[in-house]
């Protein structure tokens, strides 16, 4: 398990992210202790500071306002309903499902909607089983852990491959039986390509409609993965020289010209930023005076070198 500290925008707070294997627990802390209505301003920081997405952030800005007047309303007497949370999220790999499904988490407990407000991410082989039965208990068992919090499922059609004999159906029935029964504290969140998931979806109509919420995760463009390497860097106290940002720019061009499949990832620029504050210490390593500014500094050639540095073609 590899642990990361992120420093956010206000000083002294720290997320402490788990980066979890699949069905794994994903979990916060945060070390100053500071009041709910605070947290959750912070959290929605986290999230308003992510680049595009713009329909999220006012579904959470909807659900947020809706939470608070159920609760006026209940105080004046008046009849409030729960809210049934359980999403699909729709797009390619690295356009930020996972990153958003944690901060969610978190923001709706917060906002009272879940008691602890982790992430557990699986994928089929985390759920299905290899006999009769076994299914049904290892997707119990999951739904156990992510109790309180999210049961975030990647590639959620791969559970219906294999058709009406394959135990991905138990898996299913297990999953449904679990949202009703629990969704006064678990939302489960299906992700995977738009295609498949809708495919899947109209194949499973009882399914579909016990997903109110349908959010598409788009590919970013060029300039958008501009921004997102951008704040990676804001947030490790680097910063790009323009060189350095028009060069991130060519190569962009440059792999989309080529059809290679790397547009609307933002993990193809966190590789790529990553790589590059690597070079740039090498590149500083062999100066004989460092100042301040040269710390900070990403440079063209650190870019050209990261980018050469294989792993990307
Ligand atoms: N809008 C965004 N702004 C900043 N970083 C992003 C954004 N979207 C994705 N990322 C980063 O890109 C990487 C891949 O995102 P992830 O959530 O794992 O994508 P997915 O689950 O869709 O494959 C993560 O490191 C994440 O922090
Ligand atoms: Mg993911």
């Amino acid at each position: 398990m590899i642990v990361k500290k992120i420093p956010t925008m206000q000083s002294g707070y720290r997320v402490t992210q788990y980066q979890s294997a699949p069905g794994k627990e994903v979990s916060y802390e945060n070390k100053n202790g500071n009041d709910r209505e605070e947290d959750l301003s912070l959290i929605l920081a986290e999230l308003n500071s992510l680049v595009g997405m713009e329909r999220i952030k006012d579904l959470v800005t909807e659900i947020n306002a809706y939470i608070t007047i159920q609760r006026e309303r209940k105080r004046n007497s008046l009849a409030s309903e729960p809210q049934v949370l359980h999403m699909i999220f729709k797009g390619n790999p690295g356009t930020g499902k996972t990153t958003v499904a944690r901060i969610l988490g978190r923001a709706f407990s917060k906002m009272g909607l879940l008691s602890k407000g982790h992430l557990v991410e699986v994928e089929r082989a985390d759920l299905v089983g290899e006999y009769i039965g076994h299914t049904a208990q290892k997707t119990r068992d999951t739904i156990k852990k992510a109790l309180g919090g999210i049961l975030f499922i990647d590639e959620a059609y791969s559970l219906a491959r294999g058709g009406e004999k394959d135990f991905g159906k138990e898996a299913i029935d297990t999953l449904v039986k679990a949202m009703e029964d629990k969704k006064d504290d678990l939302i489960l969140i299906l992700a995977g390509y738009k295609e498949e998931m809708e495919r899947f979806l109209r194949s499973n109509p009882g399914l579909r409609s016990r997903f109110p919420i349908h959010l598409e995760f788009p590919d970013y463009k060029i300039e958008e993965l501009v921004e997102i390497g951008e704040t990676m860097l804001e947030k490790r106290e680097y910063k790009f020289t323009t060189g350095a940002k028009s060069k991130i720019r060519e190569i962009l061009y440059e792999q989309v010209k080529q059809g290679d499949l790397v547009m609307g990832n933002a993990r193809f620029i966190r590789n790529l930023v990553e790589k590059a504050i690597r070079k740039q210490a090498v590149r500083l390593a062999h100066e004989k005076v460092v100042t301040r500014e040269n710390l900070m500094t990403i440079e063209r050639q650190d870019i050209s070198l990261a980018f050469e540095d294989n792993g990307y073609g």
